[in-house]
């Protein structure tokens, strides 16, 4: 590097910083050695939790058919699936499944031909930072637990803004921050001591939950989270907390 060459930005990955450029390929190889572990890996980390979470933002949601459906950082498919089975049996659904891993869309796949009553999810691959849809597109867009994984959240929150059609709704369930003292300790606890080591196990890669836990941490809070949201464009933002700030579900509108 020439002493005129501006340093490469820098980035979290969990607790480490790593240069920008790195760690898109960072998490893709987490989430393609865990992919078929993935939910079952869920299950046992959060004590099936996760799907009571994933459950209320759907109802917030309240899917009704007629709409486009968008699902980014969709993975194996947890919340488009959710989407359909609100909607099925009445008209055509349209939810597109959007994740940059192409082993966590195989195994959607694979869940969706096994499905009784079939698939209609379409999968797609693409980084949330650069969605290949046009402008407008889409009436929802939804993302779970996935903003947390990349590497500049502004211009996936900027990208959401630009592929909602006007009057479109958004919402993000993620990890947050958890405002209930006790429950504070415990899930610490259970967070840097139980899950890397279920991680170990079932997965053999301990340190990809490592690097969960820790990004999770690394996360920014409901408050702040909100405000990233409307500096992006969208309106009405709200949140909820779940399981007393574990997770979080924030909504908005394109106005
Ligand atoms: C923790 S999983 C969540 C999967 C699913 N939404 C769920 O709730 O079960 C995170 C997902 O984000 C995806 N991801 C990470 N970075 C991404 C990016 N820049 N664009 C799109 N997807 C991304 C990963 O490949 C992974 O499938």
């Amino acid at each position: 590097m020439s002493e005129n060459t501006p340093p490469e930005p820098t980035t979290h990955f969990g607790f480490k910083d790593v240069k920008e450029s790195d760690k898109a390929r960072m998490v893709g190889r987490i989430f393609s050695t865990v992919a078929k572990r993935y939910d079952l890996m869920n299950d046992l980390m959060s004590a099936g939790v996760h799907r009571l979470w994933k459950g209320a933002f759907v109802d917030w949601l309240a899917p009704r058919p007629g709409l486009d459906y968008l699902d980014v950082a969709g993975g194996t498919g947890d919340i488009g699936f959710r989407i359909l089975e609100r909607i099925e049996g009445r008209g055509v659904p349209s939810i597109i499944v959007c994740d940059i891993n192409a082993d966590m869309l195989a195994v959607g796949r694979e869940r969706a031909q096994t499905r009784k009553g079939g698939g209609d999810l379409e999968w797609v691959a693409g980084d949330a930072e650069r969605l290949p849809l046009p402008d407008a597109s889409v009436d929802v867009y939804t993302i779970a637990f996935g903003i947390r994984n990349v590497t500049h959240i502004d211009r996936a929150l900027r990208e959401a803004a630009r592929v909602l059609k006007p009057g479109g709704r958004f919402m993000c369930l993620e990890f947050s921050r958890v405002d209930v003292p006790w429950l504070d300790q415990l899930y610490e606890r259970w967070s840097f001591d139980v899950i890397p080591e279920i991680g170990a196990r079932i997965t053999d890669d301990r340190e990809a939950y490592v690097y969960l836990v820790e990004s999770i941490r690394r996360f920014p809070d409901q408050r702040r989270f909100a405000g990233m949201i409307a500096n992006a464009g969208l309106s009405q933002v709200k949140v909820r907390n779940l399981s007393g700030g574990i997770a979080a579900i924030h909504s908005a509108w394109k106005i």
